[in-house]
């Protein structure tokens, strides 16, 4: 049981759940794997990015004037490196003028702690919705470090897109940042006894850079 799953949303259409299933695949090669990521996150991306407020402006059509809805220059992307690089392309597609802020952190292999060694984000941070991108939430550890990385920054209205959790990650990061909205493609089972997630996919950087 997942407390404050009003702040989860947990993707539920078929080819979201096509391509997860695709991504999962051991045999899925690094071309096709990176090809994947980007499609899921054009996908998971459209939910996330639904309550974005739209500004009136007037416009004219062939036949008359009318009001239109315009999205202004509101997002600030984040993907955390480096697996989070592989979300960014789709994203920009749909949202072309957003900035992009990036957070580095690697898990110590031994504690599973988040190790930051990078945050670099656009000084009006505070002013944007920033949107984090990282493919797997596993502990929680690295989502709740980026979190509080762009916190510290002044960021105050932040969504996190992920394409593969677990209850306890979602757990971990909704208590120590419960104003975060979660979008996640797939809800999985547990984490192993390295704390990879079950089934997930393996290592997504590595998979995503063929670096295994
Ligand atoms: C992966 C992944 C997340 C993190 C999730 O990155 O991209 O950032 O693990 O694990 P957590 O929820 O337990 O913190 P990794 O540490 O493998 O770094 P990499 O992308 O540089 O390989
Ligand atoms: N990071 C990954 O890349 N995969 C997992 O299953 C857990 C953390």
């Amino acid at each position: 049981m997942i407390e404050h799953c009003n702040k989860l949303h947990v993707m539920d259409h078929p080819l979201i759940q096509h391509k997860i299933s695709c991504l999962r695949n051991i045999e899925t090669n690094t071309k096709d794997f990176r090809q994947l990521v980007s499609e899921i996150a054009l996908l998971i991306g459209y939910e996330a990015t639904r309550e974005l407020p739209l500004v009136p402006r007037e416009i004219e059509t062939p036949i008359c004037k009318t009001m239109g809805g315009f999205l202004e220059k509101q997002v600030c992307l984040v993907p955390v490196l480096r697996a989070g690089l592989g979300m960014v392309e789709a994203m920009l597609n749909l949202l072309p003028a957003a900035r992009v802020g990036h957070v580095g952190l690697y898990r110590d292999p031994k504690t599973f702690e988040p190790v930051e060694y990078y945050c670099k984000v656009p000084p009006d941070i505070a002013d944007r919705i920033a949107i984090i991108l990282d493919p797997m939430l596993a502990t929680g550890g690295s989502s709740v470090a980026a979190i509080k990385c762009l916190k510290d920054r002044g960021a105050t209205r932040i969504k996190m897109m992920n394409i593969i959790g677990v209850p306890q990650g979602v757990e971990k990061v909704l208590s120590a940042h419960p104003d975060v909205d979660i979008y996640l493609g797939a809800l999985d089972e547990k984490l192993n006894e390295h704390n990879y997630i079950v089934p997930g996919l393996g290592d997504a950087g590595d998979r995503l850079f063929g670096t295994l």
